[in-house]
């Protein structure tokens, strides 16, 4: 863990074009109809960074992470995670793989507590084994508690400590936001994409929000962020991606982005 940090901190450009990937995309697209959503897009990250995409509504955002999650199969392309060919592989296996994702719109059962939200997203996405969970009745019971105990740390990890039995309902809309991160982090990834995840916060939560995913990714997990927020996006990002029309506009570290002559006609200008 800590030789990730150290080594993203000691990390020149030059030097990130050498080091394995965690995850690599190579020459992805996925059309609507006639809409090129995601157009012949490469990029890679590399452990422990914090790489964050952004573009205007509508850029491709959300069907990259539809695309390297498994919701989506691409038209073309492929997608790499830890130098295995990951592309049109179903969502739960991409879990058991280390892959988790957040949503754009809420996705916590508001009739559930905090901990069933978070102990659900651990059984539903690794999707146990019927079967399996028969013939082991005991060491099951063993391991619900293990889960129960996991879950409610997760929860005070992501500083909801004083809702784990709350309602989600009765939740403020920020904490729902960090719920919905705990129970992503339930399935132990480790790469963490976040689909906008300040969307609806105010100052105060979006803070709280960055101290997150700041301890996340010092906990050597790997952060992809879409994110409209862009001094959130500024302050945190190792890299960033810039979509416009499904293809990249730009990428580097926030202060070439910042400068990019292209982003700034395109994009940040406006
Ligand atoms: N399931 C779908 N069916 C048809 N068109 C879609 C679908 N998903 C996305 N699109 C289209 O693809 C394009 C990219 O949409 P996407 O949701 O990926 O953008 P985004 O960058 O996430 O935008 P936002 O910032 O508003 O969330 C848009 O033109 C959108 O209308
Ligand atoms: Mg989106």
């Amino acid at each position: 863990m800590n030789q990730t940090l150290q080594q993203r901190d000691e990390m020149s450009s030059e030097d990130a074009v050498q080091a394995a990937p965690l995850l690599a995309v190579r020459g992805l697209s996925k059309a609507f109809g006639g809409v090129h959503a995601v157009d012949e897009l490469s990029f890679q990250i590399l452990p422990g960074q914090i790489y964050a995409v952004i573009g205007p509504n509508g850029a491709g955002k959300t069907t990259l992470f539809n695309l390297i999650t498994g919701l989506y199969q691409p038209d073309q392309g492929g997608v790499s995670l830890k130098g295995e060919a990951v592309q049109g592989l179903p969502p739960e296996r991409l879990a058991r793989l280390g892959m988790s994702r957040t949503f754009q719109n809420l996705q916590i059962c508001m009739n559930m507590t905090a901990l069933e939200n978070v102990m659900l997203g651990r059984h539903l996405h690794l999707k146990r084994n019927f079967l399996a969970v028969l013939l082991r009745w005991p060491s099951l019971r063993a391991s619900e508690r293990t889960c129960r105990a996991q879950a409610e740390e997760l929860i005070r990890f992501v500083g909801c400590g004083d809702y784990v039995n709350a309602e989600a309902a009765a939740m403020p809309y920020g904490a729902l936001k960090r719920l919905e991160i705990a129970r992503a982090l339930a399935t132990q990834p480790s790469i963490l994409l976040l689909d906008e995840p300040a969307a609806g916060l105010n100052s105060t939560e979006t803070a709280a929000l960055e101290q997150l995913i700041r301890k996340v990714a010092a906990g050597g997990i790997t952060v992809v962020l879409v994110e409209h927020d862009m001094k959130l996006v500024m302050s945190i990002s190792d890299r960033i991606l810039v979509l416009d029309y499904g293809r990249k506009l730009a990428e580097g570290t926030p202060r070439e982005i910042r400068d990019n002559p292209d982003v700034i006609a395109a994009y940040l200008g406006g």
